[in-house]
């Protein structure tokens, strides 16, 4: 296991525990890549690519006689810059005759225990002797332009980490004009594509489908990771499902513009280039200079999309997430945004927080509408100053009142926006990102403040840090709502505004950078109108993002079933809302949201008080609930059993550790005459026996007293492998939206 370096063959071979990745120094010095997959054994692969000759994919100069050497046709792990590979490229670098070109050549390497870290841009870490980098140093003669790939291998995880420096060691400034953080080619197979797009209040859909043989692009320009297009994909073969079938992630840990294509090429070797997006980007190199691409965390499977899955699960929180939150039990919240939006004061969140308090919830969030003349999204954001004429006294009495009640306290930020109407703007109406001479498109009103000037970083630094130190607050949603446009910084000449929007991102990672550090007892919860930035990058510092501002719970399955696909149940903020939900209008049982929210961070967010005493003790109910089931919930294995979109009927999923299990099932579309209930558990020990010791069924129209036990099914016992293989038939339901959650113990 680990990194092996093959002198006689100039073979690198990254083995982790199932899989292995090698690359080889060809005789010309340029670096191909010659695997990546199941692990394999000995044996020569360079078998696998014989010289072929192809019409129009020109040769290496020293083999023009020979022919059937070529860049166009051979994987290569890093691509040069217009020197014969007419597939996708990594770079597009420029001299200042204009002239594009670099062809690298190696040079040298280095292995290292641990793994390697990247100045300024979040990555993963080892958590202890478990990784391994190797570093691959490669000159353009021309240019001068080192490149460093990256390798960090985390054996035990299947996980293998990239990342890109590039570095100018000529004498003449160079211009990047495209960095990707990573390229891997797929020589043989065919593939579909699932990956996760929406729109705000919609993110992250799966959607599958086979490549074609043309490029496939999945990017945001937004200056976030976006509602749109998550910065994550999977390719797999046609026939993968849940449980089998080789599949290969790709997820880059970068919240900003990304972009990753995918290109089926003349001889059907599949490409994927993935980093930055590089539109408008260009990036100056002046002598000596270095530009650093963020990291991919590639991980490939054998066995099907579910274990993919599990995979990115496990390393998000032990490798990607530093918080010291990310294996504790999170406070059960409410938040006041769908109970007041922005119509409060002191005594309205009291008594939001008294009643929450009196029905087993531990923190209070006070969301937007706190500072400044913020009475509604046109005003106030900079102004991180509270507003005294909702909140008499400042932060400090309300605190105190929700301490007294034995409540934690959490508040609402959205450092990175400014109003126009608002004293920070008036002061410094060059801290916004404009374009000279022209009006800014206007995003729910409001402005970008430029983060790529250290001094607008600083300020935030500064501000938000007096009020975490001046008032007892344990918890911030950190919000972003609204994305990139007219991005220009007063602060930068001419020749690097291509650099603004991802110098504005490096700005991002160092303000909360330095605030985690700085207050590490402070839960974060990243938010962007919902799940607009919901990537490895934010996680890096929030170890929860809040999913969605579609707080429908029907909508909620399709966006946690995306959402899973790469990111844990750990990291999904997901609340309770009322009836009829304020996105979609639906009215669903208070149960079943309560179901489908405790398959994340769970807390609430509704006004507590317009509940009737019966709904007041289902939420009492549901807290405990949560509180009983909260480890196999956040830290077992996560299955996926029915796919919201192919089988609509039901949609169900599944937790699993050592000792027990908990199944989770909402019935969308009730049908007369129906064929029972029936599921194929997942994740069990074939031979061992499991007792069934819960059977809750919610809102059915049959059970009338929504919570008790069908009684004859509680306390049978079964063997992991009937209850995988042959199935459980679940109790009948019909209404709209009943659900259930079915608790197994493993008997010792
Ligand atoms: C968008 C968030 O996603 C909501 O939860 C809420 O915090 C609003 N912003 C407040 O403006």
């Amino acid at each position: 296991m680990g990194i092996q370096f093959d002198a006689r063959t100039q073979t690198f071979t990254l083995q982790t525990i199932h899989t292995t990745y090698q690359m080889r120094v060809d005789e010309r010095g340029r670096l191909l890549h010659m695997y990546y997959g199941r692990k394999i054994g000995r044996g020569d692969l360079r078998e696998l690519y014989p010289p072929a000759d192809h019409g129009f994919s020109p040769d290496y100069y020293p083999c023009r006689l020979r022919r059937g050497v070529s860049p166009d046709v051979l994987p290569q792990e890093y691509t040069g810059c217009n020197v014969g590979d007419f597939r996708l490229s990594c770079l597009v670098v420029r001299d200042p005759d204009g002239a594009a070109g670099a062809d690298f050549l190696y040079e040298s390497h280095e292995i290292t225990p641990g793994k390697y870290t990247l100045d300024g841009l979040p990555c993963a870490h080892d958590e202890g002797a478990e990784a391994e980098t190797l570093c691959i140093r490669m000159k353009d003669p021309v240019t001068g332009l080192c490149l460093e790939l990256l390798y960090g291998v985390f054996a035990e995880q299947d996980v293998i980490t990239r990342a890109v420096r590039l570095k100018n060691a000529g004498a003449a400034p160079l211009r990047l004009e495209k960095a990707a953080s990573a390229c891997l080619d797929l020589p043989f197979g065919n593939w579909d594509l699932v990956h996760f797009h929406g729109r705000h209040a919609m993110e992250r859909k799966m959607e599958r489908a086979p490549l074609p043989a043309a490029i496939t692009t999945v990017s945001s320009t937004r200056g976030a990771s976006s509602h749109h297009h998550n910065p994550f994909v999977i390719l797999c073969d046609h026939d993968a499902t849940e449980d089998h079938g080789l599949c290969y992630g790709v997820m880059l840990v970068y919240s900003g513009s990304h972009r990753t294509d995918m290109e089926v090429d003349q001889n059907g070797l599949t490409r994927v280039v993935s980093g930055l997006h590089d539109e408008r980007f260009s990036w100056q190199l002046e002598p000596g200079e270095s530009f650093t691409a963020p990291e991919v965390l590639l991980c490939c499977s054998a066995g099907g999309l579910g274990d993919l899955s599990r995979h990115y699960h496990k390393f998000l929180r032990r490798n990607i997430c530093r918080s010291p939150f990310r294996y504790t039990r999170r406070p059960v919240l409410i938040n006041n945004w769908e109970a007041t939006y922005f119509d409060f004061n002191t005594d309205t969140i009291c008594r939001i927080a008294e009643k929450a308090a009196s029905l087993g919830v531990e923190m209070m969030v006070l969301d937007d509408g706190w500072f400044g003349k913020r009475n509604d999204d046109n005003a106030g954001l900079g102004d991180w100053y509270v507003n005294e004429e909702k909140l008499p006294g400042g932060l400090r009495p309300l605190i105190e009142r929700v301490n007294a009640l034995g409540m934690k306290f959490g508040l609402w930020v959205e450092p990175e926006m400014v109003s126009e109407d608002s004293d920070l703007y008036r002061a410094h109406p060059d801290w916004a990102l404009t374009l000279p001479g022209r009006s800014p498109a206007m995003g729910r009103n409001q402005l970008v403040l430029d983060l790529s000037r250290p001094e607008v970083v600083d300020y935030l630094v500064e501000r938000l840090s007096a009020l975490l130190a001046e008032n007892h607050i344990e918890y911030i949603k950190w919000d972003m709502n609204r994305n990139m446009s007219d991005v220009y910084s007063r602060a930068l000449p001419p020749e690097r505004q291509g650099e603004v929007a991802h110098r504005y991102m490096l700005g991002v990672y160092r303000l909360l950078d330095r605030l985690t550090t700085a207050f590490p007892h402070v839960l974060f919860e990243g938010c962007a109108g919902g799940g607009g930035r919901f990537d490895a990058g934010m996680l890096c510092y929030f170890p929860q993002i809040w999913c969605s501002d579609n707080t429908d719970a029907i909508e909620r399955l399709t966006i946690q079933h995306g959402t899973s696909f790469g990111y844990p149940v750990s990291a999904m903020g997901a609340h309770v809302s009322a009836c009829p939900n304020h996105q979609t209008g639906r009215t669903v049982p208070l149960w079943t949201r309560a179901v489908v929210a405790m398959s994340g961070t769970f807390g609430y967010e509704l006004d507590l008080g317009r509940l009737t005493d019966e709904e007041c003790g289902q939420v009492r109910q549901q807290i405990k609930t949560f509180q009983r089931y909260y480890d196999v919930i956040q830290n077992g294995d996560y299955y996926r059993l029915r796919d919201p979109d192919r089988q609509p009927r039901y949609v169900a999923w599944q937790t699993v550790t050592e000792g027990e299990s908990l199944v989770s099932l909402v019935l969308t579309h009730p049908e007369a005459n129906a064929r029972p209930l029936h599921l194929c558990l997942k994740g069990l020990e074939e031979d061992a026996l499991y007792k069934v010791d819960e059977l809750r069924v919610y809102g059915t129209t049959e059970t009338p007293e929504s919570g008790d036990k069908p009684d004859s099914q509680v306390g049978a016992v079964c063997s992991g492998s009937m209850l995988m293989y042959a199935g459980y038939i679940l109790p009948h339901m019909i209404g709209d939206a009943p659900s259930l959650q079915l608790h197994l113990t493993r008997l010792p």
